[in-house]
């Protein structure tokens, strides 16, 4: 019997994993802890509700009084929660360096304190910065240029310290853009899918030639897995997709899926410190047997049709939540002049 505690279990990529854990495994214990900010919703894994190895703690990953009582008993910590978004960094960094940073710190030292088998951090792959050329490999200088992947930069490195100064088995994953069912409509693929359904414009940054590297959401879980079960501690392992393309690439896709015009295409101010380029080289994790089976153009239009059948999912951000109307507003106000 394994016992997890998954943080941000109630985000995008977290509910994933939990899903992911329940198809994998039956002899398993998952306790989820989320605050439930703005990107959280406890009913993302409400199918999970009625079992007895599953159990729904709302709380913060920076208070130590939850995570101290959760940590006596887990076997594996993976700390999905997190402020997740860029554009977001950059209009206030408060919550962000909470969460990202003190709540990582908070959970390390609980984990410490209490033993743990295994103290999974989930990273990304901006931690590297923009990448011009080539492709990172885990040994690469970090070089984030954003709030958001300064505060996982950080929180890589205070992970790593409790590893090397404590002998936490720590392990980290650096994955690329993620893209699947229940991405919070703020993110590039979902709110240009849903903008287009709407027949709303779709606000491209810059010249809209940024590349990124798209995983399939359930591609990263398997990763995920396959680090915690097969992985080293002490060690980082990147999970990227291989499907490098660029932003105005997979806006002209999205609108031949769902046959909308290319004129919603709306060039708008860049996003400051955009970085150009991300690239993973994930030879390390595939030595140890994974590799991504998405086929990314049968993915794609899997996650568009996944949004189709759930309009009452984004709806109830787009057109019900205030908290997403009023970043909205600010985040129109910071793409104006184009
Ligand atoms: P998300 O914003 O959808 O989910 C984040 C979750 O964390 C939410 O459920 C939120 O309520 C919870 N949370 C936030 N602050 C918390 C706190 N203080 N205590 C407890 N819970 C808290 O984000 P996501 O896209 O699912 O990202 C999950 C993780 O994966 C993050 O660590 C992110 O940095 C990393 N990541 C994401 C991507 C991507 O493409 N989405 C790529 C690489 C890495
Ligand atoms: P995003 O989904 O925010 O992920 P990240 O910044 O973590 O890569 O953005 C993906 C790319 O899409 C990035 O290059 C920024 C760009 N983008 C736009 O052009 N317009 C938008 O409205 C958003 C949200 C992103």
């Amino acid at each position: 019997m394994k016992k997890y505690l998954v943080t941000g279990g109630a985000g995008f990529i977290g509910c994933n994993f939990v899903k992911h854990l329940f198809e994998a495994y039956d002899n398993i214990e998952v306790t989820v802890l989320d605050k439930l900010t703005y990107s959280g919703n406890k009913d993302n894994l409400k199918e999970l509700e009625s079992k007895n190895n599953y159990k729904f703690v709302e709380g913060d990953i920076a208070d130590p009084a939850v995570v101290d009582r959760l940590l006596k008993d887990a076997d594996i910590v993976v700390n999905f929660a997190a402020e997740s978004h860029v554009d977001r960094s950059i209009m206030g960094a408060d919550e962000l360096t909470q969460t990202n940073l003190h709540g990582t710190y908070v959970l390390l030292n609980a984990a410490k304190k209490h033993g743990v088998d295994c103290f999974l951090q989930i990273s990304t792959d901006e931690v590297y910065g923009s990448v011009e050329t080539g492709s990172s490999v885990e040994t690469d200088f970090l070089m984030p240029r954003n709030p958001y992947s300064a505060t996982k930069a950080g929180a890589d490195h205070l992970a790593l310290s409790y590893f090397t100064t404590h002998g936490l088995p720590v392990k980290i994953t650096r994955s690329s853009n993620n893209y699947g069912p229940y991405q919070y409509p703020e993110k590039l693929i979902p709110f240009f899918l849903t903008n287009a359904l709407e027949d709303k414009p779709l606000p491209l940054y810059g010249d809209g030639l940024n590349v990124r590297d798209w995983l399939y959401v359930r591609d990263n879980c398997t990763g995920i897995d396959t680090v915690i079960n097969k992985g080293k501690i002490g060690e980082i392992y990147n999970i990227g997709g291989g499907n490098e393309i660029t932003n105005v690439e997979i806006t002209r896709r999205i609108l031949e899926i769902l046959d909308k015009p290319e004129s919603l295409i709306t060039y708008v101010k860049d996003r400051p410190g955009h970085d150009k380029r991300y690239s993973l080289n994930s030879a390390k994790l595939e030595s140890l047997g994974w590799k991504p089976e998405a086929d990314f153009a049968a993915s794609l239009e899997k996650t568009v049709k996944w949004y189709l059948d759930n309009r009452d999912w984004w709806d109830a951000i787009k057109q019900k939540n205030k908290e997403y109307k009023e970043f909205m507003e600010k985040y129109y106000k910071e793409r104006q002049g184009g």
